[in-house]
């Protein structure tokens, strides 16, 4: 099976799961919960979860679909808190969940989902040891997102952020969640130390290179494309490595951060930092981490899962355009 058959027949299943539980909510905070949840997305994150289970073991993904659905519940906590953060209006093509609600609604949404991760964590078919070991993982994970998140948004005040820090900041609020996504699927597989340990450190750069293609994607495609509103990262002033670049290129965006841009300035924006080599240098950056994260997979066992884990990365940062 092809890669895009296989995320295609993995979101179908977690979108069933999802639906289950999460589409006949009535309460008005339950269903401010379930509202993204319900709007679709990739269900990445789940997918890993599974390649890596069935990496360990075949047919062990199906073991697994409990905590491949706490990743997603956990991915949704973390954007609707992320949409108030970032003050954006749209998500996955739908209203964000403060912009529909409101921002006290919204909190409390993501809370509801954050707790009902670990519940859904602890469904999986798996040894109670590997199980507590799979919390403490995801336990771990949300306090680094936070961190992550927090470095953010501290960071869009400054205007000295070097590349090592944006490194930093994203290995927190995005590499981390596809290591747990990854290192969770081994584990509860019963994969061994080097295994789980491999697992994770793709996950880590791979989820690097994702965000890498996230900040280009933010600021080239379409909102239609991408479901966000566009150019949130340079209208709020965020130090993603295309800012950091830009700054090291001589190219001024301090201009382009502002309640509103149009798609005229948007483009003026993209040709500059074409121009400057700044977009090509950002790519390359991604494309370094897909190497780097590819290496770690020769430590598991060759198999189909293996090989689609590969491709995968690859994938992150060619999608979204
Ligand atoms: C968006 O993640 C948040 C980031 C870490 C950049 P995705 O691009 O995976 O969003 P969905 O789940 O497909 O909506
Ligand atoms: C968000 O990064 C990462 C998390 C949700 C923790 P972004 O703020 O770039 O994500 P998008 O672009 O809104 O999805
Ligand atoms: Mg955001
Ligand atoms: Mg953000
Ligand atoms: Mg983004």
């Amino acid at each position: 099976m092809d890669l895009q058959d296989y995320l295609d027949m993995k979101a179908e299943d977690i979108d069933k799961s999802l639906f289950r539980t999460y589409g006949t909510v009535t309460g008005e905070l339950d269903r401010a919960s379930a509202h993204l949840l319900l709007a679709g997305g990739k269900r990445l994150r789940p997918a890993v979860v599974m390649l890596a289970a069935d990496a360990i073991g075949k047919g062990r993904s199906r073991d697994v679909m409990p905590a491949a659905l706490a990743l997603e519940v956990t991915h949704t906590f973390t954007l609707i808190h992320d949409d108030i953060m970032d003050g954006d209006e749209a998500r996955r093509g739908v209203a964000t969940v403060h912009a529909q609600w409101d921002q006290a609604t919204a909190i409390l949404a993501g809370d509801v989902l954050y707790a009902q991760a670990f519940e859904l964590l602890c469904k999986s078919d798996a040894g109670d040891l590997e199980k507590v070991r799979a919390v403490v993982m995801l336990a771990r994970t949300c306090a680094e997102i936070c961190q992550g998140q927090h470095m953010d948004i501290a960071f869009a005040s400054r205007q000295d952020v070097t590349e090592i820090e944006y490194i930093d900041m994203v290995s927190k609020k995005t590499g981390a969640l596809y290591a747990a996504a990854a290192s969770i699927g081994g584990i509860l597989a019963g994969g061994n130390a080097v295994q789980t340990k491999a697992l994770f450190d793709w996950g880590l750069n791979s989820g690097i290179a994702f965000q890498i293609q996230d900040d280009l994607i933010d600021l080239v495609a379409s909102a239609e494309t991408s479901g966000k509103d566009r150019a949130s990262d340079l209208r709020e002033g965020k130090q993603t490595l295309i800012a950091i670049k830009a700054r090291e290129h001589g190219v001024d965006l301090a201009g382009y951060r502002k309640e509103t841009l149009t798609d005229a300035e948007i483009n003026a924006a993209i040709v500059a930092l074409e121009g400057a080599g700044v977009l090509d240098e950002v790519h390359e950056a991604a494309a370094r981490r897909v190497h780097v994260a590819r290496k770690s997979l020769a430590n598991l066992p060759e198999s189909e899962a293996r090989q689609h884990l590969s491709e995968i990365t690859e994938y992150f940062v060619s999608r979204g355009f």
